[in-house]
């Protein structure tokens, strides 16, 4: 594996991999959910690209960037075990060099959900994500459903910006008990992880109401607050279901794919989780 720090490497080492090139962007602080995203694209590419890149833009005043987990050997480590052949780990200079003034702002879709309660987050991934695409230029990039509110703003900006790259959508991996792998997961105590298990668990109840034919939006969203309403340490952010292609939220019988998504807090650890149900 090649590991490189300027875009003018990247250019230079990119252009020997072999089509079709499956790309993987992270954050790092690597788990099973970002290597099945690896390992989905080391099947279906001739050559794998990742990065890693704690993306400032997308972290609100007073969130975690200082904090947000770094080991880079052992995620260099992990990426090569699981195939990837060229990383791309820049600083922020060389991504945000002085004077950097562009960015990409994806209307509408990012106005909801996520976007209401972490002003600013999605104008910060979509403009990551779209100078590391128009570096990479692969065919085909990877990205978790875990994540559901940021693909369905990736799929958008790189159909609107024409940037020619297949976006591929990938399950969500979670612990054996539930809980969606997340980086933010270490910030847990011992206590507060046993509580987030009714997050997947109000989902879950969600998801057997609605194939046991409840289609009440209100109903939906209120058995996913019931699990976790009685969690002393849980402070519920949002519980949401919306349409699932524009995230509008949805009132009164749902008859479409729906959203079914939560962010919850458990002290300064914000995690998400969502589900999508199909009629
Ligand atoms: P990060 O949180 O590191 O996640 C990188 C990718 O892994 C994202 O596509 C995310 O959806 C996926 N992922 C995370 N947890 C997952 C899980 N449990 N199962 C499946 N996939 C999972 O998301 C980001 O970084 C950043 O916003 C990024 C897109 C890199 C832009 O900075």
């Amino acid at each position: 594996m090649h590991v490189v720090r300027t875009l003018s490497e990247l250019r230079t080492c990119r252009a020997a991999l072999r089509a079709p090139l499956g790309f993987v962007p992270t954050m790092g602080a690597l788990h099973e959910g970002h290597l099945s995203l690896v390992r989905r694209a080391h099947a279906e590419c001739a050559a794998v690209a990742a990065s890693l890149f704690v993306n400032p833009a997308q972290f609100g005043p007073g969130e975690d960037f200082a904090r947000y987990p770094r080991d880079e050997a052992r995620d260099a480590r992990l990426f090569a075990e699981a195939g990837v052949t060229l990383l791309f780990a820049p600083g922020v200079e060389e991504i945000y060099p002085p004077g950097h003034a562009t960015g990409v702002r994806v209307a509408g879709l990012t106005e909801r959900l996520e976007g209401t309660h972490r002003p600013g987050h999605f104008d910060g991934v979509a403009t990551v994500v779209t100078i590391l695409l128009a570096a990479v230029r692969p065919e085909r990039a990877y990205f978790g459903e875990k994540d559901a509110q940021q693909l369905a703003v990736i799929r958008r900006l790189a159909r609107d910006l024409a940037l020619g790259v297949a976006v591929v959508g990938c399950p969500t991996v979670r612990d054996p008990d539930g809980l969606a792998l997340s980086s933010r997961n270490v910030y847990l105590s011992p206590e507060e992880r046993e509580q987030a298990l009714s997050l997947s668990r109000g989902l879950r109840a969600a998801e057997a109401a609605w194939h046991a034919d409840v289609r009440d939006a209100g109903s939906l969203r209120e058995r996913v607050r019931r699990e976790i309403g009685v969690q002393p340490l849980a402070d519920i952010d949002c519980v949401s279901l919306a349409d699932a292609s524009t995230l509008q939220e949805l009132e009164g019988r749902v008859e479409r794919p729906a959203l079914l998504s939560l962010a919850v807090r458990f002290g300064a650890t914000r995690l998400i989780d969502n589900v999508v149900l199909e009629p």
